[in-house]
């Protein structure tokens, strides 16, 4: 019997399992009623009187053995479960979702594909600027309401470092570099100092067109403003054009479509008037022109500018300004279809 015992001793130290259920099967073959040491027990009934004190002590280090073995191994098993090297803590959870894009990207990029078949290339300026680029060079008189301190916005009280207030800064940085022929288009955020409100933020985004040669005339201007509203909007897009005044451009007009909501027939969008609003346009002044070291004898040109959160509004009806920059992944969602 003591031979049984040390066979078993030996087989239980070397016991081994791989999940729980192993580990139950070890417990029952050993220690079950009608297990190995169980049955061992009942058989030292029969042991000879002067044996039962060795057998017994051998007996009862098996017992031990077997139930801290098959603990340990429980241990083990659990341990493992919590630190099991396949699972990657850095991982991003589950379910990965993926983002869409911003409906001011989605537009912005229209809007340059659409002077990208004029054959207008992208251009890109600073967001933080000097006065000359932003206003001096366009033809601002020195006291121009627009330098006040209520639009825009000053760095470290410096009156010649300030956030650009109009895109229209990136006509002079390439005219100033660039000789004509000159076509580009240029998308970027602007900043104004202004009341956050449902229709105004204090930064927001414009997209301005420039084109300078020779023998620019209003025509093109009319014929590319044309072209941009009906493959912006439909192919039945009206546009008329009102005379207004900018400082960078002499003959100056305001651009309004046929309001795309109503189709023109009048709606409260369009105020009743079937006509909207969408871009500020005209022939390049010659004064900044020649600010530019532009010959304006040789050359002309047209420009345009247009912000890119109204013509998001007038394409998808986005009511509040403030939306826009709140990056609430629901409102976001809504454009996935446009993406
Ligand atoms: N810079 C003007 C603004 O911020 C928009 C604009 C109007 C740009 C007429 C132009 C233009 O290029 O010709 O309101």
């Amino acid at each position: 019997m003591i031979n049984k015992i040390k066979d078993l001793l030996q087989e239980v130290e070397n016991m081994k399992a791989a999940n729980a259920e192993e580990i139950e099967a070890l417990r029952i073959k050993y220690l079950s009623k009608k297990g190995e040491i169980s049955l061992l027990m009942n058989d030292f009934r029969n042991v000879a009187a002067d044996q039962k004190r060795e057998v017994g002590k051998f007996l009862n280090e098996l017992k031990e053995t077997t139930q801290n073995k098959i603990n340990e191994l429980k241990e083990r098993f659990e341990n493992v479960q919590t630190v099991d090297d396949d699972i990657d803590l850095t991982r991003t959870a589950y379910p990965i979702e993926l983002g869409t894009r911003h409906p001011l990207s989605i537009v912005k990029k229209e809007i340059c594909d659409i002077f990208g078949r004029l054959g207008f290339s992208i251009a890109e300026g600073p967001e933080i600027e000097d006065d000359w680029h932003v206003f001096s060079s366009l033809n601002f008189a020195e006291d121009h309401p627009a330098r006040d301190m209520q639009d825009t916005f000053f760095i470290q009280h410096n009156p010649d470092v300030l956030l650009r207030t109009h895109t229209s800064s990136v006509q002079t940085r390439v005219m100033e570099k660039q000789e004509p022929p000159i076509r580009i288009i240029c998308p970027g955020r602007v900043y104004r100092n202004e009341a956050i409100s449902y229709r105004a933020h204090c930064f927001f985004h414009q997209v301005e067109a420039l084109y300078v040669d020779k023998d620019v005339s209003f025509a093109d201007l009319k014929q590319a403003l044309l072209f941009f509203a009906k493959e912006m909007f439909s192919p039945d897009t009206k546009i008329r054009l009102r005379p207004s005044y900018f400082p960078f451009t002499e003959p100056s007009a305001e651009m309004d479509i046929s309001c795309n909501i109503c189709g023109g027939k009048g709606c409260p969008f369009c105020k009743g008037t079937g006509w909207v609003e969408i871009l500020g346009c005209g022939m390049v002044d010659p004064n900044v022109l020649e600010n530019c070291g532009i010959d304006s004898k040789v050359y002309s040109g047209y420009a345009l500018g247009m912000g890119i959160e109204r013509i998001t509004n007038l394409k998808y009806q986005v009511k509040d300004l403030r939306m826009f920059s709140e990056n609430d992944v629901r409102f976001l969602r809504e454009f996935e279809s446009a993406n």
